[in-house]
C-alpha cells in the first residue's frame, strides 16, 4: 500500500510517499522560515498562500522522486491538527481534492502523532513500549506508548512548550526567528557559570513542565543592561545558562518517566529533539550508572524531527495497516 503524506500545520509544506512494503519512497519539503524571519514569527496568511503555491509542484517533485504516477497512490493522509486553521484547510483542501480526482480514500492524522512515530522511520527504529518525549515548538508532553493509537500521557507542559522557551528566549536575545537552532549554537560558546538560570519544576513529584519562568529569568537578566547593551559574549553566556537548565529539567523528566513506567527505551520526537546539547546530555543519561538504570534514546532522523511529509504519511499508513476502514471517500472538508 502506498500513501501519500501531505504536511502544511504551520510554516512547512511538507508531502512525501510511503510504501508499507518498501518503506519511504520520497519526500519533499519547502520551509517558509525566510519568508517569515523579517516579520519575527509566522504570519498565518502568508504561511496559507505559500501552502497553496508549493503544495503541487512539491506533490510532482515527490511522485518523480518515487518513479510512480499519482494514480499508483493507494490513500492519502493529511495533517488535519492541530495547527494554524488557514494553513491546515489547504492541506485538507489538496488530500480531499486529490482524493476526489484519483478516487483514493483520505485520512485526517494528528499532527503529533506523526512526530511521535517519526523515529520509527530511522534504519534502527525502537520496539514497542517506548516513553516519547515530544518537544516540539506547540508541545511538551511525555507519553507512554504501547503501540500504533495506545498513548497514555504521563505528563506536559502547563504553560509553554520547551520550542516556544527556545524560541521567546531567542528573541529576547536579538536572535531571530526561529531561535532554537540560533540560541543552541550561541550557547557553544557561553560560560556555563556566569548565569544560573531556574530549572522550573525538576524536583516537582509528577512528570508535568513549566518553561514560562525560565522565559522570564532570561528577560530580567537582559533587561539589566538591555539587549542592544549586551555584549556577543555575554549573550553567548546567557544562551548557555538558558540551554543548561532547559536541558536538565528535559533529561530529568525523561528519567523520571522511564523510572516509572520501568521501560527501557526513550523516544525523542519534535523540532527541540534536533538539539544537540539535549542529545547529548540524554546519550550521557542513558550510559550512566550500574546496568540496571540504563536506557537506550532513539531520535528521529535529523531532517525528520521538524515538519514534514514523511511523518504524515508514515502515521497514516500505519494507522491504515490497523484499519483499512479508517480512511473515507466522503471527502469532507475537516481540519
Ligand atoms: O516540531 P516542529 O517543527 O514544529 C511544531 O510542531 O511545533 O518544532 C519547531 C520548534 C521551534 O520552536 C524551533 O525553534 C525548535 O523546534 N527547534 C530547535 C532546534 N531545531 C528546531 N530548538 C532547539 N534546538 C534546535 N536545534
Ligand atoms: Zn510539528
Amino acid at each position: 500500500m502506498i500513501v501519500l503524506g501531505v504536511e502544511s500545520s504551520c510554516d512547512e509544506t511538507g508531502l512525501a510517499l510511503y510504501d508499507t512494503g518498501r518503506g519511504l519512497l520520497s519526500h519533499a519539503l519547502h520551509s517558509q522560515v525566510a519568508m517569515h524571519e523579517e516579520y519575527g514569527g509566522v504570519v498565518p496568511e502568508l504561511a496559507s498562500r505559500d501552502h497553496i503555491r508549493r503544495a503541487i509542484p512539491l506533490l510532482q517533485q515527490t511522485l518523480d522522486g518515487a518513479g510512480i504516477a499519482a494514480a499508483d497512490i493507494d490513500a492519502i493522509a493529511y495533517t488535519q491538527g492541530p495547527g494554524l486553521a488557514g494553513a491546515l484547510l489547504v492541506g485538507s483542501s489538496i488530500a480531499c481534492s486529490l482524493g476526489l480526482a484519483l478516487d483514493k480514500p483520505v485520512l485526517g492524522v494528528h499532527h503529533l502523532e506523526g512526530h511521535l512515530l517519526s523515529p520509527l522511520l530511522a534504519s534502527d527504529p525502537p520496539e514497542f513500549p517506548f516513553v516519547a518525549l515530544l518537544v516540539s515548538g506547540g508541545h511538551t508532553q511525555l507519553m507512554r506508548v504501547d503501540g500504533v493509537g495506545q498513548y497514555a500521557l504521563l505528563g506536559e507542559t502547563l504553560d509553554d512548550a520547551a520550542g516556544e522557551a527556545f524560541d521567546k528566549s531567542a528573541k529576547l536575545l536579538g536572535l531571530g526567528y526561529p531561535g532554537g537552532p540560533a540560541i543552541s549554537r550561541l550557547a557553544e560558546f557561553g560560560d556555563p557559570t556566569a548565569y544560573k538560570l531556574p530549572r522550573p519544576m525538576l524536583h516537582s513529584k509528577d512528570l508535568n513542565f513549566s518553561f514560562s519562568g525560565l522565559k522570564t529569568a532570561v528577560l530580567t537578566v537582559v533587561k539589566k543592561s538591555g539587549v542592544a547593551n549586551v555584549c556577543e559574549q555575554d549573550k553567548a553566556n546567557i544562551a548557555r545558562g538558558f540551554v543548561d537548565a532547559i536541558v536538565d529539567v528535559l533529561v530529568a523528566k525523561c528519567v523520571a518517566a522511564l523510572k516509572q513506567t520501568g521501560l527501557k527505551r526513550l523516544v525523542i520526537a519534535g523540532g527541540v529533539g534536533a538539539n544537540s546539547q539535549l542529545r547529548a546530555a540524554l546519550n550521557a543519561a542513558a550510559a550512566k550508572g550500574p546496568n540496571h538504570k540504563r536506557f537506550r534514546v532513539y531520535y528521529p532522523e535529523l531532517e525528520f524531527c521538524t515538519d514534514n511529509g514523511a511523518m504524515i504519511a508514515f502515521a497514516g499508513a500505519m494507522r491504515l495497516s490497523i484499519n483499512p476502514d479508517a480512511a473515507r471517500r466522503d471527502y469532507a472538508f475537516n481540519v
